[in-house]
């Protein structure tokens, strides 16, 4: 698990005080997996960083970025990576570190060269099409979310009035699932979540490669956050009125027939989000979902 979690629960925003490296080395080695654009082929660019304590790799990204220069010398355009909250809650720094998927905010340099101290290696995610070095098109991902239709619709931003008040014990389950934040780590750990890379068509206008690209993500697995996600709002009393159309993206194709039950995922999820629970629940409630139809109910 992440050296990210605290005994709270929450992540950590990069500036906490992690285990340090017995001897701190004055410089540390980093090895980086870079891409032009996307469909290029990739290369390892290896680059020295000057040690200060409490770093998390955003700012060894910085640091990389700003000197653009790799260990042997040579000026290099400065790496790409995403980021935003830079306290694990948007997902977007997700990257492969030292062999794991994980938030590079949360990832504390002091913990990394403990663990191992020859050197730092950092990957893009492996499921998604890199757009530049680091960071990827994470598209699919969200595709997957509106396919089963994830969120509660509303017929207008008026006053809708008080909604239906939510039992403490659907409050409960209910929490943990909506912590998601899309980063993708479950998908990268999936066997069953196989990448998908499109490129657009020449001569093919930007609205057909949307639509293109729609069609084949559709068909292709929905992935764990996907499958949670449509149990979160499956529970909410509101959303179950629509619980019947989430269900029906969850048997068709792509849908959690898909899911091998490796459990992968769960062991991955920054947030510790119970996947595994939620799919043995979408399991029993699409069986049901299926029976009800085959007897017209
Ligand atoms: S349990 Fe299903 S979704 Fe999770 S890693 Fe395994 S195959 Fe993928
Ligand atoms: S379920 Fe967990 S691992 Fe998957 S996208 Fe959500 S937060 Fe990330
Ligand atoms: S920048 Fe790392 S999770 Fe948001």
């Amino acid at each position: 698990m992440a050296d990210s979690h605290h005994a709270n629960g929450h992540g950590s925003n990069g500036h906490a005080h992690g285990a340090e490296p017995a001897a701190k080395p004055d410089t540390f080695e980093v090895r980086i997996l870079r891409q032009d654009a996307p469909g290029e082929p990739s290369y390892w660019e290896r680059h020295t960083v000057k040690y200060e304590s409490d770093m998390n790799v955003i700012s060894v990204l910085q640091r990389i970025a700003a000197k653009a220069t790799s260990s042997e010398g040579k000026r290099v355009a400065p790496v790409a990576w995403d980021c935003n909250c830079l306290e694990e809650v948007c997902g977007a720094c997700t990257m492969v570190i030292n062999g794991k998927v994980r938030q590079s905010c949360s990832a504390l340099v002091d913990k990394l060269l403990t663990d191992h101290p020859a050197e730092i290696e950092l990957q893009p995610m492996t499921k998604f099409p890199v757009v530049r070095d680091l960071v990827v098109d994470r598209g699919r991902l969200f595709r997957a979310l509106q396919k089963v239709n994830a969120w509660i619709p509303v017929d207008g931003y008026y006053d809708l009035g008080p909604g239906p008040k939510v039992p403490a014990s659907i409050q409960e389950q209910t929490y943990p699932l909506s912590e998601c934040m899309s980063c993708g780590c479950c998908l990268e750990a999936c066997p069953q979540y196989l990448k998908v890379e499109l490129v657009r068509d020449e001569g093919e206008t930007e609205e057909a490669y949307q639509a293109r690209k729609n069609k084949t993500f559709d068909s292709e697995f929905v992935g764990a956050h996907a499958i949670s996600q449509a149990m979160l709002f499956n529970m909410h009393p509101t959303g179950a009125m629509n619980a019947g159309d989430r269900l029906e993206a969850l048997t068709a194709e792509g849908g959690i027939q898909v899911c091998g039950n490796a459990q992968n995922c769960v062991a991955v999820c920054p947030k510790r989000i119970p996947l595994t629970t939620s799919i043995a629940r979408a399991g029993r409630a699409t069986t049901l979902h299926t029976l009800k139809k085959w007897f017209g109910g």
